[in-house]
């Protein structure tokens, strides 16, 4: 007979002991909040780094004009979508201000609430298994507030130090930064699983760009808005702050958004220094960063990109290289499969199987089924990534897998796991 429940298989799962209403813990509503809050943070996010892209991209390519007002700085001229535009910039404000004047700001907040709603929604709401790894004596609340803690700290020691005199010395600020984020990271992948530690270092750096805008960059704009309105001329050093903290937002794009897609690449923050992974990552992307800006303002610094690229190449290898061909002694001596089910059995079943019996897990992550032999032969690689190559399944090692049976498990895949 044709019911509700045929038509929606999920309303027929029985579902674990929850103090939430079932409804709202139920995985079809989480699933859906995860992907739309996802969803929405991507397209508000690629409108912020349009913008940003967009206004660095005409600040390197406006040029000197003939103008008797003696005001601009220089124009451009662009043809997009069949259409023909011309940009003028101002060397300092214009005499007066048109009624429409447009801001930049809502993809930004809206960016850093859709990251902040999935932090929550991933991480801080599942701190229990996505955050604390196993045999931590931290409590899934104390490891989500760590995790809040982490952006408010990294947010007050940024600020601090772009308010003090080293500003003037660019190269040391860069330096010290990137030793703080390097600590950062370090410290939080002692305490939380190392996936949470490398989100919450990308989560500080979005943080970090997000106040910028918030606290200081339309502040300022707001500041020269209001002297100019008064007839006054505005004040420079809201300009300065505004364009030193633009810039710092233009080095940390790139860092970010790797840092934001390697999450689903267990290989990146699974490797056994991933502090080490993010550091050299957020230097190469940086450093792409730069050229861009460089070549920009027409500076010919074309080293640096080949030995980004480089860089990029050797550390793909060393993180994640080519796994050795299948060693035919070695196959012969694979465990059998029967072993392998057991161990998996025992290890990832009580998450991945149609109805887990893991608290708090209630639907198979990812729809990932790992009962039979059979099934993990089919998800080889993938098993291989997660659970040999890195520990990062079973997750925070929840079920106790021993390295005796992850060694077990690789021998098999890597001698093509016969079934
Ligand atoms: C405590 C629950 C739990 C256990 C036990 C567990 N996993 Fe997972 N697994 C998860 C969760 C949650 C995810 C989804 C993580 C995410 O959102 O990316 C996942 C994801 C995966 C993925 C990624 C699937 C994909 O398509 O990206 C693989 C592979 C995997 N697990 C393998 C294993 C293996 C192998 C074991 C046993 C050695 C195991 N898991 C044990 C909870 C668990």
């Amino acid at each position: 007979m044709l019911s509700l429940r045929t038509l929606c298989p999920h309303l027929a799962r029985p579902r674990p002991e929850s103090a939430l209403p079932h409804w709202l813990t139920d995985p079809w509503i989480t699933d859906w909040l995860h992907l739309l809050a996802r969803w929405f943070h991507l397209v508000v996010g690629a409108g912020w780094i349009g913008t940003s892209f967009y206004f660095n991209w005409l600040n390197n390519n406006i040029r000197p004009v003939e103008d008797p007002s003696k005001r601009l700085a220089g124009a451009l001229f662009a043809v997009h979508g069949g259409a023909f535009y011309q940009v003028s910039k101002f060397k300092g404000a214009p005499e007066t201000l048109p009624k429409t004047l447009h801001w930049f700001k809502w993809e930004a907040y809206l960016t850093w609430i859709s990251g902040l709603t999935l932090l929550l929604l991933v991480y801080w709401m599942q701190a229990g298994v996505m955050m604390v790894p196993a045999g931590s004596p931290l409590s899934p609340a104390a490891a989500a507030g760590l995790g809040v803690l982490s952006l408010v700290l990294g947010w007050g020691v940024y600020d601090l130090l772009c308010r003090s005199p080293l500003v003037r010395q660019p190269r040391l600020l860069a330096g010290l930064g990137l030793l703080l984020l390097t600590g950062a990271a370090y410290g939080l992948g002692e305490l939380l699983t190392p996936r949470a530690a490398f989100i919450h270092v990308g989560a500080m750096m979005g943080t970090m760009m997000a106040l910028n805008v918030f606290f200081v960059i339309i502040p300022g704009q707001r500041a020269m808005v209001e002297a100019l309105s008064r007839g006054e001329e505005p004040d420079p050093r809201h300009g300065q702050a505004g364009s030193l903290r633009s810039l710092h937002n233009n080095y940390f794009t790139l860092p970010v958004l790797f840092i934001m897609v390697s999450n689903h690449f267990p290989f990146t923050y699974g490797h056994p220094l991933p502090w080490a992974v993010l550091a050299g990552i957020t230097v190469i992307a940086a450093g792409v960063r730069h050229w861009f800006n460089m070549s920009g303002r027409g500076e010919k610094n074309a080293w640096i990109l080949p030995v980004s690229t480089v860089s990029m190449a050797g550390l793909a290898f060393v993180v994640h290289g080519p796994r050795p061909p299948i060693d035919a002694a070695a196959a012969a001596q694979a465990p059998a499969a029967t072993v392998v089910e057991a161990i998996v059995h025992q290890r990832c079943t009580p998450c991945h199987t149609e109805v887990p019996t893991f608290a708090g897990i209630d639907a198979p992550p990812k729809g990932l089924i790992l009962r039979t032999a059979q099934q993990v032969h089919d998800n080889a690689a993938i098993v291989h990534a997660q659970a040999v190559a890195t520990p990062i399944m079973p997750l925070g090692n929840l079920t106790g897998m021993t390295d005796e049976e992850r060694a077990t498990l690789g021998r098999w895949l890597d001698a093509g796991a016969p079934l």
